[in-house]
């Protein structure tokens, strides 16, 4: 298969890595230093499903935040220093072609990304300290996707989206989607922000998922590298395409090993793996019994990193499909997100001391629920997604178990140590992964041609 291009250099690459390990330390060791700090500065918590009520340091993801952020900016000059020596080295030989418009470009990209990280830390952080209503805080993700959108606009502004083969008849090849495109890449950071928040509340629940799709991205984004050994075979499926995402640049220049497509997919490497660094070092203190708690602000700036990778690298199509259970869990959710069925302040798992075992928490109705509530509750515990209390005289639902995929774990699978509970979150993250690939690789090649 001809490469467009020769082998693209990776600039940076190695730099990167070794900042990821330096993330990693800087985690491990300064999470437990500051933890005293954070108590001090009342940034604490309780732990929910523990006998005991020690102040756990809170809001610690400001300091994962911290390194991550600082470690993006010490590297700027890496990647680049190299295309900036190249470009005096062709004004030097009289070639004035390749002007420095590309470096700016790449330049912008990297600090609109930053922008964006830097205003999800911001967020996460006020909310920890706030308690900011969720309705209040939702359009401000969208805010911050601005600049990376602006980026995206001025780089491309490529709205197509490519049609799957059967409905080509009706829109052709191409759809333009125009400003809706805009509005799915804005709504994509308020989705992967909100989405790993709510699906916390056990120790270690929300850095292994970030871990997990990070890893999975990563992965995604090593299949693009020009190897020396072709193992690239699954994408043979897709033909000499690029990435047939929504809005992924689909022209004939972009083929499978073009400069672009692995600058693209190097870029999201300089964001994921310096995140994996730092999740794994915080990991280690926030596993059970945690010692250290995340807080809203390690929520955000994960799920805004994956929004920077998707859009910036054009994946996101790919990138949503690493985030199935935060779907199913959000889908769920969302008659208690919407005001269909009472929603507590926390849906967490109930902890039974006795057995040391979390069991499914319920939420109570104080007034009998409407005919549409009875319905879709109904539905959902034919499915075995809640289960139900009910009144046995009236019929009337009193109790149902809060929608989330935890307490759907603990109502299917039986009473479960914390532990446990979060392995099993961990396993069906990766199954999910698993699944992504396959759908990816092997199943998009049904319904898009090659
Ligand atoms: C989200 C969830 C809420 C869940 C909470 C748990 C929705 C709409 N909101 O709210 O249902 O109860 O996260 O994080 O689904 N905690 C633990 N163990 C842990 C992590 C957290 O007990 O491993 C508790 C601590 O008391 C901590 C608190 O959860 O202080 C943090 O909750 P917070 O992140 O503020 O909740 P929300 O994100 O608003
Ligand atoms: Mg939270």
């Amino acid at each position: 298969r001809p490469l467009l291009d020769p082998v693209p250099p990776l600039p940076g690459l190695y730099t990167s890595v070794g900042l990821s390990i330096y993330a990693f330390l800087a985690a491990l060791y300064m999470i437990p230093a500051l933890g005293p700090t954070f108590i001090k500065a009342n940034l604490k918590g309780r732990d929910l499903l523990k006998t005991y009520s020690d102040p756990i340091p809170e809001s610690q993801g400001l300091v994962c935040a911290s390194i991550y952020i600082i470690l993006l900016i010490i590297f700027i000059p890496f990647p680049f220093a190299r295309t900036v020596a190249s470009l005096s080295h062709a004004e030097a030989n009289g070639d004035s072609s390749r002007g420095s418009e590309p470096l700016h470009h790449q330049l912008a990209v990297y600090l609109s990304s930053l922008l964006s990280l830097m205003m999800a830390t911001m967020l996460g952080f006020l909310d920890d300290v706030f308690d900011i209503r969720w309705r209040h805080k939702l359009p401000i993700p969208l805010i911050a996707s601005i600049p990376l959108l602006m980026v995206y606009f001025a780089e491309s502004g490529n709205t197509h989206v490519v049609v799957p083969l059967p409905l080509r008849g009706l829109f052709g090849v191409l759809l333009n989607l125009g400003p809706l495109y805009y509005l799915y890449m804005s709504l994509l950071s308020t989705f992967t922000t909100n989405s790993i928040n709510i699906l916390a509340g056990i120790n270690g629940s929300e850095v292994s998922q970030a871990l997990i799709i990070a890893i999975s991205v990563i992965i995604n984004d090593l299949l693009y590298l020009p190897w020396p050994v072709d193992f690239r075979i699954p994408l043979h499926l897709l033909g000499n395409k690029a990435e047939v995402d929504i809005g992924g640049e689909w022209h004939a220049g972009m083929a499978y090993g073009s400069q672009e497509l692995v600058s693209r997919h190097v870029f999201s490497l300089y964001f994921m793996l310096p995140l994996v660094g730092v999740c794994l070092g915080f990991m280690y203190h926030n596993w059970y019994p945690a010692r250290a708690f995340p807080g809203d602000t390690f929520c955000y700036v994960a799920g805004m990193a994956f929004s920077v990778v998707g859009i910036q690298a054009h994946f996101s199509k790919t990138l949503l499909l690493f985030f199935l259970p935060q779907i199913f869990n959000f889908v769920l959710s969302c008659p208690q997100l919407f005001g269909l069925v009472p929603n507590p302040r926390h849906r967490v798992p109930r902890f039974d001391a006795d057995t040391n075992k979390l069991y499914p928490s319920k939420t109570m109705f104080l007034r009998p629920p409407s005919r549409l509530t009875t319905l879709v509750l109904r539905i959902l515990s034919v499915l075995r997604l809640t289960e139900l209390t009910i009144n046995s005289t009236t019929g009337v639902i009193h109790e149902c178990t809060n929608l989330t995929i935890l307490n759907f774990f603990l109502v299917n699978l039986g009473p479960l140590h914390e532990k446990r509970l979060v392995q099993v979150l961990m396993c069906t993250q990766v199954a999910g992964s698993v699944l992504a690939f396959v759908v990816r690789y092997g199943l998009a090649g049904l319904v898009y041609d090659g």
